[in-house]
């Protein structure tokens, strides 16, 4: 029951607004002064608050001001008598959800207290659905045994400070699991810096990581803090560390051996305390044939590699993150779709090589476009189209075989089997060379096979 708490000096002014509340099914609080209301208001868990303005002792603006320090979220509506608009107008900046002038039809009054509690239930309504969203951003998806793996090591190496490389195709999380690192260490408190050294053009990076002085080159006017003394404390993520230029990573060896530099222009020494986080997609051991990486920078910070798995490998995993984005963009887009069994058998079958991005922006895509209740495949991009036909062999086997008429999920399944048959034949009934000429697991060949009742 909503509990409404009504002060009034007034006893017959009082009685009246109780009368009128009660009859409509409120829980009803009264108070003859500022100060009885502010004890109620405390003791009680009160929704709503009428005060009336003059009162002897405590005003209603002094107690509008004493119910806001207490909770912001309580609409209070105050009760004016004519000649004080002045005062309801002050009321008003200080944080009251509307006011009223003596006299009144209790219809007036019942209209701005309905439409106060409607305010208030939507904003609980979107503090509650915001905190959610919050909360599930970050958190990694996936249990297959591949990711058990890393969480493992990330349990391991967040207490420390030894620099971690990791190691992985585009999307496959490793900002993501930068950060869970940091946030299950002793620096979650402190700052989380990333720097995407692919994506600041090579003659600022030096400034942009280091820092630098007033006047080391045109146009620097004041000096500036680089993002290694903005990390003071915390964690520094150097992203896409093999597209550092080569006499950088000089600085940067020096910075990890010594824990210290100077800025750009600079001859102070700077200490700071910083964890180190790389990752990189490239192949660092070519790297550093090419002569484009430092070997003994490549050591340094690979002290401890984590070897992000590319989402095919992660048995179970697209199910379980197609569900967690589902839900994530149906609430952000607020949408209500689904996804039918027969795409989610597609999806764990598809290639993935944008790996968790390229699911994630699938299925935004997927949820935006979706008319009726499920995605459908008119919905998703063509690479997940021709998920079934991986060959150019295939696909001139599926031309032959596929049917002419049927919803896409009949004439998929019909294809799907007889390429099934047709891969198995040709690597004589051998699972293992079948799954990697169709560029599956063999898992998903296995159960594939017996679905159409070909094992
Ligand atoms: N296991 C996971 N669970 C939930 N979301 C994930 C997971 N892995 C990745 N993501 C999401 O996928 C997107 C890409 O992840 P992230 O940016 O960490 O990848 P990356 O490896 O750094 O990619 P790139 O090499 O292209 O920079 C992000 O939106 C991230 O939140
Ligand atoms: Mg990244």
């Amino acid at each position: 029951m909503t509990r409404i708490l009504i002060t009034d000096d007034n006893p017959s002014m009082r009685r009246s607004l109780v009368r009128l509340f009660h009859s409509k099914k409120f829980e009803v609080f009264e108070a003859s002064s500022g100060e009885e209301a502010l004890r109620r208001f405390e003791g009680e868990g009160v929704d709503l608050v009428i005060t009336d303005l003059q009162m002897g002792g405590m005003s209603g603006v002094e107690l509008l001001a004493e119910i806001k320090k207490r909770s912001s979220q309580t609409p209070v509506i105050v009760v004016t008598a004519f000649g004080t608009v002045e005062t309801a107008v002050d009321a008003m900046r200080q944080g009251a959800f509307d006011y009223i002038l003596k006299p009144f039809s209790l219809l007036e009054l019942e209209t701005k207290v309905d439409k106060a509690l409607a305010q208030r239930r939507l904003l609980a309504e979107n503090r509650y659905l915001r905190e959610a969203i919050q909360q599930s951003v970050g958190r990694i998806i996936g249990q297959s045994a591949k990711m058990q793996v890393v969480y493992r090591l990330i349990e391991k190496v967040a207490p420390n400070t030894t620099p971690v490389l990791l190691l992985g195709e585009t999307g496959t999380g490793k900002e993501l699991v930068a950060r869970e690192i940091h946030k299950k260490g002793p620096r979650a408190d402190r700052p989380f810096i990333p720097v995407n050294c692919g994506a600041i053009p090579e003659n600022l990076i030096e400034a942009e990581l280091f820092g630098y002085e007033k006047g080391a080159f045109t146009g620097a006017t004041a000096q500036k803090k680089g993002r290694f003394e903005l990390a003071e404390g915390g964690t520094l993520f150097l992203d896409e560390i093999g597209e550092m230029p080569l006499y950088l990573q000089v600085k940067l060896l020096r910075f990890i051996q010594e824990r210290e530099f100077e800025r750009v222009g600079g001859t102070k020494t700077i200490k700071v305390d910083v964890r180190m986080i790389a990752a990189t997609h490239r192949d660092l051991k070519k790297e550093i044939e090419a002569r484009r990486f430092r070997e003994d920078l490549y050591y340094r910070i690979r002290v401890i590699e984590m070897n992000l798995p590319p989402l095919r490998e992660r048995e179970g995993d697209v199910a379980a993150l197609t569900h967690y984005f589902i839900k994530k963009f149906n609430q952000e887009l607020h949408k209500n779709v689904r996804i039918s069994e027969e795409m989610l058998e597609i999806f764990s079958a598809y290639r993935w090589p944008g790996n968790v991005r390229e699911l994630e922006n699938m299925i935004e895509r997927g949820v935006v476009l979706a008319e009726g209740e499920f995605i459908q495949m008119e919905d998703l991009p063509p690479e997940i189209h021709s998920v079934a036909l991986p060959s150019e062999k295939g696909r001139a086997a599926a031309a032959l075989a596929t049917p002419a008429s049927g919803s896409l999920t009949e004439r998929l399944e019909t294809l799907e089997c007889e390429m099934l048959k047709r891969t198995m034949e040709e690597e004589k009934g051998n699972q293992t060379a079948a799954a990697k000429a169709l560029g599956i697991h063999r898992s998903s060949l296995q159960y594939k096979l017996r679905k159409h009742g070909l094992l």
